[in-house]
């Protein structure tokens, strides 16, 4: 048995100082390229599926694949979670098909692109945390709209995000309404924005503290040193992936994405789960479409997806090692949802205070 909980997962990743990629999944190419990479390197992993994904795959396709998935790895933790999660119906019934863990996106109303007020946001995230407790999953909540610092504008790109030119007060999570959220909701991680957005195009340069918000992150994290934070729209974008996708008849222009290197910053700062689903997008369409362009008489899709999945797994492998997952799959004992579910009950599992008595605890043996 090892699908774990979001929550068991970030409080060993807090109390060991890693990071934890959250790879999308779509299709069973991307799962195994996920877990063959964690596996390669004993790592637990987030696997998470959008709305899109549920839709694109079906639900019963994806809980039997992840119910595979597990079967096939039963010594690597995996956290199946769904990602941005627009609705209490849509968590809850994540969590009926075997998610381990939901994000309640209540920075956005139901429509995924309006910028909901705050009381919108507390409400719905507190209610769906108060159900999912109850059963044990974990709930991931949002404050703050992801856009770009740059332009002002929401990351409505891939069709997931808030529409139009929003303030800097919605593109830069405020620290003291943080300690609210997280206090009024019990979520048990909290995503931030802070200048990611989702996609390819996130910066024109190199980020600088002026586009990326590293200090945001600092704030947050003096204020709610406990909470275990989440950066959304964190792909790196390699140099190397736009090159290989342009030179097989792409045609991205140049970006930037989030340095590796802020992202491991922002780790040593209470950022737990880092969500990655460009780069993986990136690193399989370059290769179906260099075996397309080098081999046009090619129609075994077999031989297009072998190579997009080891490119894929590539990336998985790196961030895993990169945030230092790597080697902490067997040291974790991985407890089931019922067991979470009692922790809750009881009271134990306080967002705000709960990582400190763990330090203590840890401390003191
Ligand atoms: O939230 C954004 C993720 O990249 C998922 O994207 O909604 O197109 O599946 P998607
Ligand atoms: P990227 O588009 O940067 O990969 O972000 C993915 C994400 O945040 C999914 O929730
Ligand atoms: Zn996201």
């Amino acid at each position: 048995m090892a699908r774990i909980t979001l929550r068991q997962l970030l409080d060993h990743a807090a109390e060991h100082d890693y990071g934890v990629p959250a790879f999308n999944l779509n299709n069973m190419e991307q799962g195994l390229a996920i877990v063959e990479a964690a596996a390669a390197v004993d790592a637990p992993v987030i696997i998470q599926m959008s709305r899109g994904a549920r839709a694109y795959a079906n639900d019963i396709m994806l809980s039997k694949m992840m119910e595979a998935l597990v079967e096939m790895y039963p010594d690597i933790p995996i956290c199946v979670h769904q990602d941005h999660g627009n609705s209490e119906a849509t968590c809850i019934s994540a969590i009926q098909h075997g998610f381990s863990s939901v994000m309640m996106d209540g920075s956005l109303e139901a429509d995924a692109k309006t910028a909901a007020s705050y009381q919108y946001n507390v409400d719905i995230t507190r209610r769906t945390a108060d159900i999912a407790h109850m059963v044990g999953a974990s709930v991931e909540g949002e404050l703050g709209v992801l856009g770009s610092l740059e332009t002002g504008m929401g990351d409505k790109e891939d069709g997931h995000g808030a529409e139009g030119k929003l303030s800097m007060e919605q593109l830069l999570t405020d620290p003291d309404q943080a300690v609210d959220f997280v206090t009024k909701t019990k979520v048990d991680a909290l995503a931030i924005a802070m200048g990611t957005s989702h996609g390819a195009y996130k910066f024109t340069r190199k980020p600088d503290g002026d586009i990326l918000s590293m200090k945001v992150v600092e704030a947050i994290h003096s204020r709610l040193p406990n909470t275990h934070l989440v950066m959304h729209g964190s792909s790196s974008v390699p140099q190397e992936l736009q090159d290989a996708f342009n030179k097989a008849g792409g045609e991205m222009r140049q970006t930037f994405g989030v340095p590796v290197e802020e992202i491991v910053r922002g780790i040593k700062y209470g950022v737990r789960k880092v969500n990655i689903d460009t780069d993986c997008r990136l690193a399989m369409t370059g290769e179906l479409r260099r075996v397309a362009k080098d081999n046009p008489g090619e129609f075994d899709p077999r031989k297009f997806l072998k190579p997009a999945m080891d490119a894929m797994r590539k990336v998985c492998q790196q961030r895993l090692e990169q945030f230092g997952t790597a080697g902490n799959a067997s040291k974790i004992k991985v407890l089931p949802m019922s067991a979470m579910a009692k922790r809750y009950a009881a009271g134990e599992l306080d967002p705000v205070v709960e990582m400190g008595r763990v330090k203590e605890r840890t401390a003191a043996e």
